[in-house]
């Protein structure tokens, strides 16, 4: 056997004797129900995305989606959304993928022939699907079954799906990478709650859980898509070249994290705990993304790009419209680790810095962007 290999199989015994030590920790998802601090309520940036994404779906669909192949028989095609949540903005997302396919078959005169549509909707087992079922649109033009579980694993038969989306989800981490909660690696994150402005070893060991999470979506990905199958990823990151003051997401999770350090020196949460706390979030940039696809064989790059029209899209207008975006999506992971009692003050003494900030309320100050990649499924 090549050293390369024995190394590779090293790896792999070391990865899974560290999984059998350490547990996956229970999934967090979005804040569900519609409350005022829900993400179904709270989630204009992301839907920001989801329409901004309308076009190049309808692009890519035109020109890279084989409508002859999809159903010739009176079976339906099935497509799927990978962390979808609690809505609307899935719903926006899976009508725009519908639409697209449908002008294809109008445009060939094969309006007859339009075929029935599946939507799997996919996110973890502790995902409010309730709330995402009863705002199911009324006027869909679908059949819609909930998918819980990671994508990081096998979700779907072998080859039963033409088109997989996902949309503002893959920067979540399957976990946090153990190194950083470690005291005795040089990759412990003491007094941060991210990788921003971590040594290297802390953003190295964040990249490393990526590397691996990516790979196992993309393993499961090919099994499950069919030949010719497209995969339309969505992804918050940050450019290739980004100067430290640059990384607008970054900062905005260390201002969190300022806010939890200086809670702790009024005796209002333990030093400890804090430092024993990490987002399990990574941003990966165009280049990186692209070699991590390029390892798995089973696909080829058809577009990557910035998705555009962001600045126009994405807007959060003020400190508590910023604050709530940021609870309806994090909350969930202080709370298990801090408890409720606390996510007001933390929220609030956000809020307060972000208004005391030029920074924060200037959107040019805001570099991260989204990254679209549309993946096919090889022979
Ligand atoms: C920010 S929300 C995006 C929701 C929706 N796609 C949108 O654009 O509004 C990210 C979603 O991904 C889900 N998610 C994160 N990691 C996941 C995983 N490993 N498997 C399935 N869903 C996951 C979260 O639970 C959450 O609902």
């Amino acid at each position: 056997m090549c050293i390369c290999l024995r190394e590779r199989r090293r790896e792999k015994d070391r990865e899974m004797e560290e999984e059998k030590t350490h547990p996956l920790p229970e999934s967090c998802v979005m804040n569900g129900g519609e409350g005022p601090c829900s993400y179904a309520l709270n989630s204009t940036y992301q839907r920001g995305v989801v329409e901004a994404a309308k076009e190049v779906i309808k692009e890519v669909i035109a020109n890279y989606l084989d409508v002859s192949t999809l159903s010739t028989t009176l079976k339906p095609v099935c497509i799927a959304d990978l962390g979808c949540s609690t809505g609307p903005n899935t719903f926006i997302a899976v009508q725009n993928i519908i639409e697209a396919i449908q002008i294809q078959y109008r445009s060939r005169g094969q309006n007859t022939q339009i075929p029935e549509f599946v939507v799997f909707f996919n996110d973890h087992a502790s995902n409010d699907f309730s709330t995402l079922f009863k705002s199911l649109p009324p006027n869909r033009q679908y059949f819609a079954a909930g998918v819980p579980g990671s994508f990081y694993g096998r979700l779907f038969p072998k080859a039963s799906l033409p088109f997989i989306h996902s949309s503002y989800a893959l920067h979540w981490l399957s976990r946090v990478p153990l190194e950083v909660m470690d005291e005795g690696s040089p990759a412990w994150n003491k007094g941060r709650i991210h990788y921003t402005n971590a040594p290297k070893e802390v953003v190295e060991a964040y990249a490393t859980r990526f590397a691996k999470d990516m790979e196992s979506f993309l393993i499961a990905r090919a099994q499950e898509l069919v030949v010719g199958g497209l995969l339309a990823l969505f992804i918050p990151a940050v450019p290739d070249v980004m100067s430290k003051s640059d990384s607008f997401t970054g900062l905005e999770l260390d201002l969190l994290g300022s806010c939890l350090m200086d809670m702790a020196k009024v005796g209002l949460v333990s030093e400890a705990k804090v430092d024993s706390f990490n987002l399990p979030v990574y941003y990966t940039s165009p280049k990186g993304l692209k070699t991590l696809i390029e390892r798995n064989k089973h696909f080829s790059i058809e577009r990557m790009e910035n998705l555009n029209n962001q600045k126009k899209n994405l807007i959060l207008p003020n400190p508590s419209m910023r604050s709530l975006y940021l609870r309806a999506a994090l909350e969930g992971e202080f709370a298990k680790h801090f408890g409720n009692e606390i996510m007001d003050e933390l929220f609030n003494r956000y809020s307060e810095k972000v208004v005391g900030s030029s920074f924060f309320l200037n959107p040019e100050t805001h570099k991260s962007i989204i990254l679209f990649a549309l993946l096919k499924r090889k022979d």
